[in-house]
């Protein structure tokens, strides 16, 4: 199988990015399955329906959130009718959607795709790794799903590593979102879980982290806000990883970065 995960989609070049790109990178490479992080499409802030239905439309197959999830209010009702829609699965018990779900994929496979949150320099959030572990115990690979691919969102590279080693051998792929700047790097662990750090954003890299400088850096230099943070506008560089499985195992045997368009250094996957 081959899996393709895109980052952070942020504001409207972003989604202009993936709508452009997206449907180009799945012919030309095949991919059986997509997953994007869609939690800043709307202006930076959260999913609106009518921008999950734009990402559902290119090519997602799951998209998943993090903690700008709820940031458009009407994300809290639509997302109970849409399983294919995740949210961190370690959230408050009470909160609405679902973290983990078995996907069926363009070509018949079974995705479980699990979204968590970290808990470094991030709000408190319940325990990601027993939250992840539950999800998988009950879905495992190999047996119910074919691929197994877990977005783990959270600002420390070393919170992501240590899931990556907790979780090899038991997923296709431990990916990182958050951050908005793509890892240099992605491999395959020992038991053949693949791993990237920070999957980076989808959206314009003249920017602070996809807003446009300005107010950023006013706020760094003199602790005073002046202003809204403005998603950046320019051409989106598509960031991610593109991985393929072995059919009997569902455990990785390639992994590749993947940059298109836009400002950063191109690459594309290697199969
Ligand atoms: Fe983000
Ligand atoms: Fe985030």
């Amino acid at each position: 199988m081959r899996l393709l995960f895109l980052g952070d989609v942020m504001g409207r070049s972003g989604r202009d990015g993936v709508s452009e790109r997206l449907p180009g990178l799945i012919r030309d490479y095949g991919f059986d399955f997509v997953v994007i992080n869609g939690e800043n499409a709307s202006h930076g802030r959260g999913l609106t329906e009518s921008h999950y239905a734009d990402l559902r439309a290119a090519g997602a197959d799951a998209v998943t959130l993090g903690d700008h999830a709820w940031d458009q209010r009407d994300t809290l009702t639509y997302i109970e009718r849409e399983p294919t829609l995740l949210r961190p699965i370690n959230f408050h018990p009470t909160a609405p959607g679902r973290g983990a779900n078995l996907i069926e994929g363009r070509n018949g496979h079974r995705v479980l795709v699990v979204n968590a949150q970290g808990r470094v320099f991030m709000d408190p959030v319940d325990d990601p790794f027993r939250a992840v572990e539950a999800a998988i115990a009950a879905c495992p690979l190999g047996e119910q799903a074919d691929a197994i691919i877990v977005d783990f969102h959270t600002e420390a590279t070393s919170e992501i590593q240590a899931m990556g080693f907790f979780l090899d051998g038991r997923a296709s792929l431990v990916v990182g979102t958050h951050t908005h700047i793509p890892t240099a790097d992605a491999r395959i662990l020992k038991s053949g879980t693949a791993l990237m750090a920070d999957a980076g954003m989808c959206g314009d890299f003249n920017s602070v982290i996809g807003v446009e400088a300005d107010e950023p850096l006013n706020r760094f230099l003199t602790g005073i806000a002046n202003g809204r943070f403005t998603p950046a506008e320019g051409e989106a560089t598509l960031c991610g990883v593109a991985i393929e499985t072995d059919p009997k195992t569902g455990l990785a045997m390639n992994i590749s970065p993947v940059r298109v368009g836009g400002a950063l250094s191109q690459a594309l996957p290697t199969f």
